[in-house]
């Protein structure tokens, strides 16, 4: 069961109520059942996340996600196998924007607005680590 890690960008579709917290409360039930871990951004128009696990519950966690009507548009930005975890302390970390600043923008894009779709994986995923450290400061 090799260590794999997938990080997928939607629109969030405003057709279908979001309510972060009642999600996240499911989320991270699930995850631990499946020993997943990751993060999860979300800034009211556009999601970035971040699963890591066992292939097999990588592969059936996203499936699930990506047949979800919350998302528009769910782009599969990466999925690799890995040697270790980014994210072991969280079953599903999350960050509203207020902790996206400019500054960290910039730092993995071409201008300080975050626009996901533009982004390389490994910026995507540099950005969603940094934003980890911040969270846990
Ligand atoms: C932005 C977003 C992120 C989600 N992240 C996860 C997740 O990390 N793990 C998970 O099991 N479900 C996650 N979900 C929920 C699934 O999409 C789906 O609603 C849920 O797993 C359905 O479970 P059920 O088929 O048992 O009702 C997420 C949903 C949204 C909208």
């Amino acid at each position: 069961m090799y260590l794999t890690r997938l990080l997928y960008v939607s629109d969030y579709n405003r057709d279908r109520p979001f309510n972060a917290a009642q999600m996240l409360k499911s989320a991270i039930a699930k995850n631990r059942a499946n020993q997943i871990t990751g993060a999860l951004w979300f800034d009211g128009r556009q999601f970035i996340q971040v699963l890591e696990g066992g292939r097999h519950a990588v592969s059936e966690t996203y499936h699930r996600i990506a047949h979800d009507e919350r998302h528009n548009n769910i782009e599969l930005v990466s999925c690799n196998s890995v040697t270790e975890r980014f994210f072991p302390q969280w079953s599903m970390g999350y960050f509203g924007d207020t902790l996206t600043n400019q500054q960290t923008i910039l730092r993995y894009s071409t201008s300080d607005k975050l626009i996901p779709n533009e982004m390389s994986p490994d910026s995507l995923l540099g950005l969603m680590m940094t934003l980890e450290l911040k969270n846990l400061e």
